[in-house]
């Protein structure tokens, strides 16, 4: 898979190394990074340069495999564990998407569960990490396309409010919430997006709103404030934002300021949709209070560039991400399917029988 910039691919393997798109420079700046250790893919996470719940894992599947060519030894038991100081690394760089902690766990077991010689581990560990990154893409174009069943049928062209980037930029092509802007774009149902700036770090203005602009998706940014007084005005048919883990009753984290929007989402009779892979269903979490919220540097709130925006001697609280709960969520829109969020742990149950 390569780049160009109308087809966004966030997390790309080429030839010895990872192609990550830079995207803490966006919309000003298209740089490419190259990661070949693991070490640095660890940083590329815990910085944002690659950012977005499946993004995450699919370049922490590639960290994993980084860090394995990295272990010199033909020994089996110290490959495994030296292989084991590898995922820890990667786990601690960010608490809150558990695609994160989905992909490792699944590069883990691989490695497990290969016999054979530790060159045919690296082998498998390199193929299953290009797997974790073609499924995302599938699984995203699936979302995007049951999303347009679960939209409102009326009126023919909708408007639809978006929070933070959970697009292309954030999965490994396509988008979640945005792979079903993208399909109703593509199908003429939609008319406009609307992208919440998402303080601190907007990512809706910066990267939501870049992507829409690269394809001619019509796109108005308004500041996170603004959305109750816009569905008031009938501007927005319906919400639909992505997910960084979903607990097993459907409590959904995702970017702070997600679940004030719900709330005003009900308030105006305004559906409001989570679209996010079944890898982001955390199965063992009963609610959502027991999700890990990630705390961020507290700079992200007084400055923006180089300007300092509040005085000295006032503190600071910098959650990255809130928990809506699941009875404000109309419905999860899934690679295989549309399901209320009671519905979920049921899923789970026909799965494992
Ligand atoms: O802090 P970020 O930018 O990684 O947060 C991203 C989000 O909250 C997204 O909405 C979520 O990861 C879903 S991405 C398909």
């Amino acid at each position: 898979m390569t780049n160009s910039q109308s087809q966004v691919y966030p997390v790309v393997w080429h030839h010895d190394s990872v192609s990550l798109i830079d995207q803490t420079r966006l919309p000003n700046e298209y740089t490419i990074v190259e990661i070949h250790r693991s070490e640095d893919m660890a940083r590329a996470i815990k910085t944002m340069i690659v950012r977005g719940a499946p993004a995450i894992g699919v370049a922490a599947a590639y960290g994993m495999y980084l860090g394995a060519r990295e272990i010199e030894t033909s020994d089996r038991h110290e490959f495994l564990d030296r292989l084991d100081k590898v995922a820890q690394l990667l786990r601690s760089t960010r608490p809150t998407a558990v695609n994160l902690f989905w992909a490792i766990s699944r590069m883990i077991k691989v490695a497990y569960e290969t016999f054979g010689t530790v060159d045919e581990i690296k082998q498998t560990l390199l193929e299953t990490a290009q797997a974790i990154n073609a499924e995302d893409l599938q699984t995203c174009q699936a979302i995007g396309d049951n999303g347009l069943t679960a939209l409102p049928t009326t009126p023919n062209q909708l408007t639809i409010l978006t929070h933070c980037n959970a697009g292309a930029l954030a999965t490994a092509g396509y988008g979640t919430a945005l792979g079903v802007v993208r399909s109703a774009w593509r199908e003429g149902r939609l008319e406009r997006v609307f992208a919440d700036e998402t303080r601190p770090r907007l990512q809706g203005a910066k990267l939501t709103a870049w992507e829409c602009v690269q394809e001619g998706i019509p796109v108005t940014v308004i500041t996170d404030n603004m959305a109750a007084h816009c569905m008031k005005q009938g501007l927005i048919h319906a919400v639909v934002v992505g997910a960084d883990r979903i607990a097993a009753n459907g409590d959904t984290a995702n970017k702070i300021g997600t679940y004030s929007l719900a709330i005003v989402a009900k308030a105006h009779n305004i559906p409001f949709f989570v679209a996010a892979p079944l890898s982001t269903v955390d199965f063992e979490l009963a609610d959502g209070s027991q999700i890990p919220i990630e705390e961020r540097n507290p700079e992200e709130i007084y400055q923006i560039g180089d300007t300092i925006l509040v005085p000295s001697g006032a503190e600071f609280y910098n959650p990255a991400f809130d928990v809506t709960p699941a009875k404000l969520i109309t419905a999860i829109i899934t690679e295989n399917g549309v399901f209320a969020p009671v519905n979920l742990a049921k899923f789970q149950l026909k799965q494992t029988v």
